[in-house]
């Protein structure tokens, strides 16, 4: 079938969205005036975390909404001419050596979100960057570690078997369901730690979560999410939740959630983003320990 047009899932996934417009209000005063996302595990900010990750499963271009005073952001991944031609040829070269090769890998575009209406709000306002194809969304505030493939690596191995919607998921205590998007779902036979997704309900009190399987910051998304966030009514919060709008994906049998090999962490919060600091500084190596 060469000149018919390829089903718009079919296609591969080439653009990862990184929400990042959230005014970060747990981490105040922090992030009055800094954007949460640029706050440092170590040296180096959440949000280069999450590049790594997608470079990593074979993305190069970024796609970020931010908001009013997320410049940071921007200037993170440009270059700075001043300071690197401060630094270049001294014993502190090498601590740009990172990003320097982030930016040379990647492309960089940005949206802004003007009123902050919800991830689900913020993901359609990412439609413009992301256009009519299927696309990778990684929440920079989730910091996962692997000892194999990243958590998106994982994921597009499944999209590319599957071609629908793919979300991670991982088990939380039932005291903490009300914290999380919850799902609902069958396992898939023959594929370790797959569900079908039939139902999820978002920030469920422990008596009326459907499981303890939580929904984390990592997702593919197929384009007609945009077709139905247009349509999602503000829910929880009198936000405009993702959650809702992969619901109507998940009806329609059209969503697999992902138990992902790894851990992660909820740099969302204080005690995650400290829990997160000492387990990098602790699997820090001494020799990458004496830079910090
Ligand atoms: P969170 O609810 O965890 O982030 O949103 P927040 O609102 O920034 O933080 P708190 O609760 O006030 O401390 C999850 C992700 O969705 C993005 C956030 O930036 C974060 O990456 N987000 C959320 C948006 O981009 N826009 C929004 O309107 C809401």
């Amino acid at each position: 079938m060469p000149n018919q047009k390829r089903r718009r899932e079919d296609r591969i996934i080439s653009k990862c969205l990184f929400p990042a417009a959230g005014y970060g209000t747990r981490f105040l005063p922090a992030t009055k005036a800094t954007p949460k996302e640029m706050l440092p595990i170590l040296t180096k900010p959440l949000i280069q975390y999450g590049i790594e990750e997608a470079l990593e499963a074979g993305i190069h271009t970024m796609a970020i909404v931010t908001g009013r005073g997320k410049r940071a952001i921007e200037d993170h991944f440009d270059i700075s001419y001043e300071l690197e031609n401060q630094i270049h040829g001294t014993a502190k070269e090498h601590l740009l050596d990172d990003i320097v090769s982030l930016r040379q890998a990647c492309t960089f575009s940005y949206t802004r979100q003007k009123e902050m209406k919800g991830l689900g709000h913020a993901i359609l306002t990412g439609e413009t960057l992301i256009g009519d194809e299927p696309f990778a969304v990684v929440l920079a505030d989730d910091l996962c570690t692997h000892s194999e493939d990243g958590v998106l690596s994982q994921m597009l191995s499944i999209y590319q078997k599957y071609q629908c919607s793919i979300i991670a998921i991982e088990e939380v205590p039932p005291a903490q369901t009300s914290r999380y998007g919850i799902i609902a779902g069958e396992p898939l036979a023959g594929e370790e730690g797959l569900y079908r997704v039939d139902d999820m309900v978002e920030k469920p009190d422990p008596q009326d979560a459907p499981s303890t399987m939580a929904i984390i910051g990592r997702y593919i998304l197929t384009p007609d999410i945009f077709d139905i966030l247009r349509e999602t009514p503000p829910g929880r919060g009198g936000e405009i939740q993702i959650t809702d709008a992969l619901l109507t994906q998940a009806k329609a049998g059209n969503v697999l959630a992902l138990k992902f090999k790894g851990r992660r962490f909820d740099c969302g919060c204080v005690d995650g983003f400290v829990e997160a600091t000492n387990y990098f500084y602790q699997h820090t190596t001494p020799s990458t320990k004496e830079g910090l």
